[in-house]
């Protein structure tokens, strides 16, 4: 096997001390309860990849409106709380540090999917285009309903009292999700944010939410427990950007002074991008090179464009990946049919591998 060594240095993300640079990224299951409480089994899932370098969770609804898909979990409840505790303790008696991925879907959304039915929110009224998953099965999502400005800054708050709950219920910290065409992505947007005031606009006002959130989580739980999480140029989920080049290094250079604990990047192959970020990020950067062979995710550590790998798939479907890598053994590939459904099939009953 090529060279990895790369991999397997300490690192250091803000306060999280990791013992190597391998992380399990953040993946949608959809496991948890109707309510969004994670369960046992939940708590199982993430415990046995622990020995990733970070155990970042799937995407966790802030508020009850950040919900869009069925069965995720929630952090804004006591029951979600103390469900979230479950999960923490389970990591932490496995020797591994955990990161909440707060995710607020915006206008990616169902009411169908949500214990209250309500219509989606987001920065502007405007439908996205594709479908997503019900229990009757693939569905256009309806036109949301656009913040007000006071609810706009009411969402700031929600995030703020989210990572305040997830460091209640534990967690080593929070990832802000401002990637993949939701809730701060539709801010970032020329098509999803049709805005008039503070938040639409220019460059300057539509990078604001996801500015204000990072403040406002950084100030509650400390930014050295803050990561955020941006996928430049990314059009998943229908969200158009008319000039990443114009608008990620604003962003990147707006987050820079908050000395968060790191910048997770969705990279969609923009290398020059790529480079420009990494240039204007003083911190630790997480790269999600989605699909790459672990060689060339080694590379780009020892090349320096990133100090920490995230890796999806590879996680998902190996309990024990940091052992098979390290030993030069075969690993289990994903089932994509049980990937957001299936109970513990196809969830905890991947095989560690035999010695
Ligand atoms: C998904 O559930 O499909 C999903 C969630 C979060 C992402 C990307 C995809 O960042």
């Amino acid at each position: 096997m090529s060279d990895l060594n790369s991999l397997w240095q300490p690192a250091r993300a803000g306060d999280l001390r990791l013992p190597h640079r391998l992380a399990m990224a953040p993946m949608t299951r959809g496991r948890s309860t109707a309510d969004g409480v994670p369960t046992a089994l939940n708590a199982e899932y993430y415990a046995q990849r622990a020995s990733n370098a970070i155990v970042i969770t799937e995407g966790t609804q802030p508020s009850a409106d950040g919900q869009g898909y069925l069965l995720t979990p929630g952090i804004h409840s006591a029951e979600q709380v103390a469900g979230w505790r479950e999960v923490t303790d389970a990591v932490h008696a496995a020797d591994g540090r955990v990161v909440v991925q707060l995710m607020h879907v915006g206008r990616i959304a169902h009411p169908d999917n949500t214990p209250h039915g309500r219509q989606p929110v987001a920065p502007s009224a405007v439908r996205p285009a594709g479908t997503m998953f019900t229990a009757s099965g693939p569905t256009g999502m309806p036109a949301p309903r656009a913040l007000s400005t006071e609810e706009v800054a009411a969402t700031v708050d929600d995030h703020r009292r989210a990572a305040a709950n997830a460091v209640a219920a534990g967690a080593d910290g929070v990832e802000i999700h401002g990637a993949n065409g939701y809730l701060i992505h539709q801010f970032l947007s020329d098509n999803a944010n049709e805005r008039t005031d503070r938040y639409g606009g220019s460059v300057e006002n539509r990078i604001r939410f996801a500015v204000e959130v990072a403040t406002a989580v950084a100030d509650e739980i400390g930014a050295g427990r803050t990561g955020v999480r941006l996928s430049p140029g990314n059009p998943y989920n229908d969200v158009r950007e008319d000039d990443p080049h114009t608008l990620y290094p604003t962003l990147v250079r707006a987050l820079a002074p908050l000395d968060l604990a790191y910048l997770h990047l969705v990279h969609a192959g923009d290398e020059p991008l790529l480079d420009t970020l990494r240039s204007l990020w003083p911190g630790a950067l997480v790269l999600n090179r989605a699909g790459a062979d672990l060689a060339t995710r080694a590379q780009d550590i020892t090349d320096g464009r990133a100090d920490i790998v995230s890796v999806g798939a590879m996680a998902l479907a190996n309990p024990d990946l940091v052992d098979r890598i390290r030993s030069g053994s075969p690993l289990n590939s994903a089932d994509p049919t049980t990937f957001y459904s299936g109970g513990a099939t196809g969830y905890t009953d991947y095989p560690t591998r035999t010695v």
